[in-house]
């Protein structure tokens, strides 16, 4: 089963102030970052360091390094944008591929509307960015079009995932190892996520429609 949750007491304490409709945009994103940040020390487990010698003040040392160099982070667009930040005070030396999809409204189809990629994609390790994985056709259309470039791997973190979206990614990418901090319910006849934390673009960025409610400051 390529699907962990992260079930740390710091991250579940985050994501339930999170989800609550009386968190501001400016925490909401704050502790996106900070989630995100959490869960990447899991979703980085397997990568490599290389041999990297190092004199403290007492002496020589073998150390270890990661190569960044061939780490990309790719968020997709607009609510993926808020893990960035998270991602890369971790990897600093990490390119940034920017995947532009939106799911339609009415079908729930992703349709992809930007895209701008680092040179550095083949044989890259990329860790696809998204809070929310809900039916699953927005992160299974990015991990479609990153594969183009023949990455040498690709691991998914999100914050909330529902159980749709994790079974459509099994059957379109079994390949992929899914990061999220928690498994919810089931979807709403809208493809919301239940309980969820509503839209997650609109909350990182304070786009509210009027008729959404609840607002938040
Ligand atoms: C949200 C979310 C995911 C997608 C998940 O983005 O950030 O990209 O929906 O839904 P899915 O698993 O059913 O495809 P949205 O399309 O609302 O765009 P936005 O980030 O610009 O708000
Ligand atoms: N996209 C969101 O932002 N939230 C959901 O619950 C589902 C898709």
């Amino acid at each position: 089963m390529p699907l962990h949750v992260v079930d740390h007491p710091l991250i579940q304490h985050k994501i339930t102030i999170m989800r609550s409709v009386e968190t501001s945009t400016k925490k909401f994103r704050e502790l996106a970052g900070e989630v995100t940040q959490l869960l990447a020390y899991e979703a980085t487990r397997k990568l490599t360091v290389s041999p990297e010698p190092v004199m403290t003040p007492m002496g020589p040392c073998e150390g270890g390094g990661l190569k960044d160099s061939k780490i990309v982070i790719a968020p997709v667009l607009r609510a993926g944008l808020g893990m960035v930040r998270g991602m890369l005070d971790l990897l600093p030396r990490a390119a940034v591929a920017h995947i532009g999809l939106f799911r339609d409204e009415k079908t729930l189809q992703p349709k992809i509307y930007y895209q701008s990629m680092p040179r550095t994609l083949e044989s890259a390790t990329i860790f696809i960015v998204d809070p929310m994985l809900a039916t699953g056709g927005s992160l299974s259309a990015a991990a479609r079009l990153l594969k183009k470039a023949k990455p040498a791997k690709i691991v998914a973190i999100a914050l909330i995932a529902a159980p749709e979206g994790v079974k459509r990614m099994e059957q379109d990418h079994p390949d992929i190892d899914i990061v999220v901090a928690a498994l919810d319910s089931h979807l709403d006849a809208h493809g919301y996520i239940i309980p969820g934390l509503g839209d997650a673009g609109d909350r990182m960025f304070g786009s509210y429609k009027i008729e959404a409610g609840a607002r938040p400051v």
